[in-house]
């Protein structure tokens, strides 16, 4: 097969990943140090040599541009205002190297500290702080995002055009609409926009329309005041004020019921917010990226989705293949979640790997993960076997009977809900199912998830599934979500 790929040949260091200015080999960070009121004491050089940061002191803002190519982390004192970590994030994003800025910060100056924090600051240290293990831990958490980011695959030549495009989109901060079919990576591919933009190190905020109940959904959207309604007993922030400076992911936003589409467009024309019960306006400024597996276009004929808001939200449009569709991703990913998940180093046999090459995967790499991390839990030794595969558009009692229903399993229900289209002449009562001794609230859980699943395999789409369940199709995909918050612990199918 001319994809195959060895896949010993895809240990960590020969991924060809999403950005790799990373040291996860576990070498000396190197951190500059720029305190424009007193150089580094010898406590301070100590700690930060005990927790493995090597030391470079500057005392300007010139010395410090020479060498910011030579450095993984800014650490900078910061007295008064926010100007100086202003100058030094300007510095930062011109040389497009995300490095992390430390600010060191008076004890009594908590307003700063809470300014800094909101400006999107990596992280904040009392100037004065010598402890060795809040050094240790900063250093823990520089390396931890630096190696989330190596987790993203981007291999097949679709993804690589997918991927170097989306990195010249990311610096446009524009609006930008991802689409793609279920499971495919179109939150992934919002972070990758997020941290290749200039507001990397601000907050990334995501939600997904579908799986939040209407009437919470402006609530969350614009937050309220305190008093706002009855039970309002404290002010709450918004997604809108949360994404302020950064970026806010409105994940399924074909789902947004259409009071709450036109005050969104309101919001992208006029930049600013009124919270619930508020008087005022609040400005907000973030960039919205949004994504949606629905035909938005059909939706706009179906007269459900706003023509203007639309155009709105689709400055760049960005388009997942199905996983189908772009193969040579298949066995880097498989390689990826084994080194994620497993302890010890597990390889896929010939077979194993040709069948993973050839199954269509209809919940793209979702279902991967799914596979993967069944087989890692049935497989013997080091080795998964093509019987360790196990897909999931499989009937639901093979599936069970096939996974040894052992309870280590990282399914959960959801994972188990065929595919959206799937179609299935397998009707059988819900109840039909053996159910093991629950408490009440799992038995209705568990008896609700049997019907869903059953409506689902009886019929062609999700829409129709909630016809014949005499709920809306929105209400479906919120007791899915639900459903997916559950770990199926409880619900034995042995
Ligand atoms: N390129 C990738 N590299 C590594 N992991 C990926 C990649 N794409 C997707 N994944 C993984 O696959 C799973 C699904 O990805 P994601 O949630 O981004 O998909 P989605 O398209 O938003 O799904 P949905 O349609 O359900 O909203 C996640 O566990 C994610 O980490
Ligand atoms: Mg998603």
């Amino acid at each position: 097969m001319s994809q195959k790929t060895n896949l010993a040949g895809i240990k960590p260091e020969n991924k060809k990943l999403y950005c790799d200015n990373s040291d996860d080999k576990g070498h000396p960070l190197n951190a500059l140090w720029l305190d424009p009121f007193a150089p580094p004491s010898a406590l301070h050089k100590q700690a930060l040599q005990q927790a493995s940061i090597n030391l470079l002191s500057v005392s300007t803002l010139e010395q410090l541009k020479k060498v910011l190519n030579e450095t993984q982390l800014v650490v900078i004192r910061i007295k008064e205002d926010a100007s100086l970590y202003d100058e030094v994030l300007e510095l930062v994003n011109s040389i497009k190297i995300r490095l992390p800025i430390i600010c060191r910060i008076d004890r009594n100056d908590f307003e700063l500290g809470i300014q800094i924090m909101q400006k999107g600051a990596f992280h904040v240290l009392a100037s004065d702080c010598v402890k060795v293990q809040d050094w240790i831990d900063v250093a823990k958490k520089i390396v931890e995002k630096q190696n989330n980011k190596n987790t993203y695959v981007f291999v097949d030549n679709e993804s690589k055009k997918l991927l170097s495009l989306a990195e010249k989109v990311a610096e446009a901060d524009v609006t930008t609409l991802i689409t793609g079919p279920t499971g495919s990576g179109k939150e992934v591919l919002a972070r990758v926009l997020h941290d290749a933009s200039s507001r990397y190190s601000r907050p990334f905020i995501s939600i997904n329309c579908g799986a939040i109940p209407e009437n919470l959904m402006e609530d969350l959207l614009f937050g309220h005041e305190k008093g706002a309604f009855t039970g309002a007993i404290k002010e709450h922030r918004g997604v809108f004020e949360q994404a302020d400076t950064g970026t806010l992911f409105l994940d399924e936003i074909g789902e947004l019921p259409p009071n709450l589409q036109t005050k969104l467009l309101r919001v992208l024309q006029e930049r600013n917010i009124t919270r619930l019960g508020a008087n005022n306006q609040t400005k907000v400024d973030f960039r919205l990226i949004a994504a949606t597996n629905k035909d938005l276009k059909k939706a706009i004929e179906d007269r459900e989705f706003r023509e203007d808001l639309y155009f709105r939200i689709s400055t760049f449009r960005l388009s997942i293949a199905s996983l189908s569709n772009r193969p040579g991703d298949i066995l880097p990913l498989a390689a990826n979640i084994i080194s994620r998940t497993a302890k010890n180093f597990v390889n896929l046999s010939d077979e194993a790997q040709n069948k993973l090459l050839t199954y269509h995967w209809p919940g793209n790499v979702r279902e991967l993960d799914n596979v993967i991390q069944r087989a890692l839990v049935i497989c013997q030794g080091s080795l998964i076997k093509k019987e360790d595969l196990i897909f999931d558009d499989l009937p639901t009692h093979e599936l069970v009977q096939s996974s040894g229903g052992n309870q280590t399993n990282k399914q959960t229900i959801i994972d188990k809900l065929p595919d959206e289209n799937y179609s299935s002449t397998n009707s059988n009562s819900p109840m039909n199912e053996d159910v093991p001794a629950l408490n009440l609230d799992d038995a209705v859980r568990h008896s609700e998830y049997l019907t869903i699943q059953s409506a689902i395999r009886s019929t062609k789409n999700r829409n129709d599934a909630a016809k014949v369940l005499g709920i809306s199709p929105r209400t479906l995909r919120y007791k899915i979500a639900q459903l997916k918050n559950f770990e199926p612990k409880q619900f034995s199918f042995e």
